[in-house]
């Protein structure tokens, strides 16, 4: 295939779903790369064969961190390296041991794929994308993390156990930093287009946009580790949206610069995503509450982006 797709810590839960995903819908060749050089090379192979199944011509190649230069000239790379939450820890506390991986692996992106969109996965995810934002030094077109479509989904998936419709005509946007301050916009969530406000009950309202806020912790409390089907899903979904142009709009983590009134940070709005990245940011009116809420929010990824001085 004529396209490429890097997957740095693709042998790890979510970057094996994310390579998995893209392979699947022959978006693109993928390469794995990942400190675990063999299982790299294992994961990759088995994703591989899962292609003529699913009628695939994708490629799927995995291979160590020392072989860097196989990812040359990718469109996209997606960094789902780092180490994942235990239960009990917030996403804040992976902040220095993930921040010195994103020192190694970007310093690798860039020489080998320097014209590259990087889509980084890893957490705190604001902070670790404005470190690769800094490091990479690319434009902040190039520079897009993962987290609202994640977090959006959730919100779905809750909505349509809840109202009991299909989550194909729920929309979601949730707003601000991946972390407990989260801003779920129940205004702008609809089902075929009504706001869940004409259908919901305010206190129902809440404990969905409680239990988004706090999805991420549910699942590492069950599964003893963070999540990874809906990560990479995700993830894949963006990659999808940028390779084939496609132009839809998503919540993700951008670099802001004075949108929303929010300056030189990353925090998650509502972006178009198309081949140059971020196409455009989005900016919708937002009542004094919300605003104040994701300011709340953009200030608990200041004080992290402050901690590693990025
Ligand atoms: C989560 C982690 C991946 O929200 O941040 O599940």
């Amino acid at each position: 295939m004529n396209r490429k797709v890097t997957v740095v810590g693709g042998a790890g839960n979510v970057g094996a779903t994310v390579a998995r995903a893209i392979a699947q819908k022959e978006l693109a060749d993928v390469v794995i790369v990942d400190i675990a050089d063999t299982k790299a090379a294992g994961v990759a192979l088995d994703i591989y064969q899962s292609c003529p199944i699913e009628g695939s011509a994708s490629r799927v190649i995995g291979v160590g961190t020392k072989d860097f230069s196989e990812s040359a000239n990718s469109d996209v790379v997606v960094i789902t390296s780092g180490v994942p939450r235990k239960p009990g820890m917030s996403r804040d506390d992976l902040l220095s041991v993930n921040y010195k991986i994103m020192q190694d692996v970007t310093a690798e992106i860039v020489k080998h794929s320097p014209n590259c969109i990087i889509v980084p996965v890893a957490n705190p995810l604001d902070a670790m994308s404005q470190a690769v934002f800094r490091l990479s030094k690319f434009p902040r077109e190039r520079v897009i993390g993962m987290a609202g479509v994640l977090d959006s989904a959730r919100m779905r998936a809750f909505l349509a156990e809840e109202l009991q419709v299909s989550p194909a005509d729920i929309s979601c946007f949730v707003l601000g930093g991946h972390g407990d301050t989260m801003v779920p916009l129940a205004r702008f969530s609809t089902v075929a287009g009504v706001p869940i406000t004409e259908l919901l009950s305010a206190e129902r309202i809440e404990a969905i946009s409680a239990r988004t806020a706090s999805g991420g912790a549910e699942i590492t409390k069950l599964v003893g580790t963070s999540a990874w089907y809906a990560p990479g899903a995700s993830a894949a979904a963006m990659v999808e949206a940028i390779l084939k142009d496609s132009r839809r709009v998503m919540p993700c983590s951008v670099y802001l610069e004075g949108e929303y009134g929010i300056n030189n940070l990353f925090v998650g709005v509502p972006v178009k995503l198309g081949a140059r990245g971020v196409e455009q940011i989005i900016e919708i009116s937002l009542t004094d509450v919300e605003r104040a809420a994701l300011h709340k929010s953009a200030a608990s990824v200041r004080e992290l982006v402050d901690v590693i001085k990025v």
